[in-house]
């Protein structure tokens, strides 16, 4: 247990209610969730579900009709043939990082990840005994991964590797040419791939692109997505996975040993959301692309501070080295002193060293507030 991490965002969280209820004002730019509502006729046929008795379990793998659903939606956004007996239905995203790093990886493997990245996948290959090994994300390459260096990073012992655009922490993003020099680096190794594709709806620029769209890579390919993010759903707990078949019979295997099944009226909900009306996160993706503009001028108007614009996903990623602060101390202090609740780039693995991350989910009212005590505390303590 000493080996798992954690993901500190939940922690400040925390925290900064614990202040909150001292009758502190604090701006809330830690957590990675949508602050807009679920949209409303996802809610109706959850609260439909509910009344028509969609209570009880349901197939471990996920209910058909939203399976169906889901592998249409996916082979339609990925321009692959998805079937329903390749999809897996899990209470939110994470477990299916979970899920593959339990299924795929053994002890003294290797697991090559982002890094700064999303803090479970760390966490996960270490829990394991696997080793974890970083690539490093680079502000100066717009936080692109760099394909030869990922080359270099193969080994024969190297199990999987772990991708995700848009990008958490950073809001970069790996383009259609990157996915394919990946996969051409990679050539046919016997090595798995999981695709964190969260925030595929969330993209300001361009399309998103699979590496399951590369021919011959989408029997070797996890993709992971889910509703949390797109439809601001993040507190029903539902995601899926798209695998093949074979590997999805194991990952249901898993469910029934873990959670049994994904709450039923919440699959009926999503059912709705995949095939309903889809304005509501394309409205979502457009607030989020207003805030990013706002709060990235804000940022870069800040003498210390200094913001790449992100390309997708709700956050920004400053460098905070002209502080000269360490980015934990940096956090802490904004969070005592100012009540800026925002996470160190440390949260994010090694690399996030010099870096801040904050989450846009907020109203630009309140973004522009954190503007304002920012540029404050600056002024005032550097
Ligand atoms: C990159 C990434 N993957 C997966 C997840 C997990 O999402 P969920 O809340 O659906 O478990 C998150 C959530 O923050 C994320 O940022």
């Amino acid at each position: 247990m000493s080996r798992l991490g954690t993901e500190t965002a939940f922690e400040v969280l925390v925290r900064a209610r614990a202040m909150e209820r001292q009758g502190r004002n604090i701006i809330h730019l830690e957590i990675g969730e949508p602050d807009m509502d679920t949209p409303a006729n996802v809610v109706d046929a959850g609260i439909d579900a509910l009344r028509k008795g969609f209570t009880h379990y349901s197939p471990a793998a996920g209910l058909p009709e939203l399976r169906e659903a889901i592998a249409a939606e996916v082979s339609n956004s990925r321009a692959i043939k998805v079937s329903p007996d390749e999809v897996v239905v899990v209470p939110g995203g994470k477990p299916i990082i979970f899920f593959t790093m339990l299924a795929l990886v053994e002890e003294g493997d290797e697991v090559i990840y982002p890094n700064p990245g999303f803090p479970i996948y760390e966490s996960m290959i270490n829990f394991l005994g696997a080793k974890a090994v970083s690539i490093p994300l680079r502000e100066e390459r717009d936080f692109r991964l760099d394909v030869n260096e990922l080359a270099s990073l193969i080994s024969d012992r190297t199990r999987l590797i772990i991708l995700n655009s848009p990008q958490n922490p950073t809001g970069g993003i790996i383009t259609k040419s990157d996915v394919q020099d990946i996969a051409a680096v990679i050539g046919d190794r016997d090595i798995m791939i999981l695709s964190d594709e969260i925030y595929s709806r969330l993209l300001f620029e361009g399309e998103p692109y699979s590496i399951a769209s590369v021919d011959g890579f989408k029997d070797r390919t996890i993709i992971l997505d889910g509703f949390s993010k797109t439809y601001s759903m993040t507190g029903w707990r539902m995601g899926y996975g798209v695998m093949r078949p074979d590997l999805a019979a194991q990952f249901a295997r898993l469910m029934t040993n873990s959670n049994s099944c994904t709450a039923t009226f919440t699959q009926m909900a999503g059912i709705e959301a995949v095939r309903g009306d889809q304005s509501e996160p394309e409205k979502m993706r457009q607030e989020f692309q207003r805030r990013r503009d706002v709060f990235v001028a804000g940022l870069n108007q800040i003498k210390e501070f200094s913001c790449r614009v992100p390309k997708g996903a709700f956050y920004t990623f400053p460098s905070v080295k002209q502080t000269g602060w360490p980015s934990k101390k940096l956090a802490d202090a904004l969070l005592d002193d100012v009540g800026v609740a925002g996470l160190s780039g440390t949260a994010f693995g090694a690399f996030g060293e010099g870096y801040m991350r904050f989450s846009i989910a907020n109203s630009i009212e309140h973004l522009q507030q954190a503007l304002d005590r920012i540029d404050q505390w600056t002024k005032k303590n550097l």
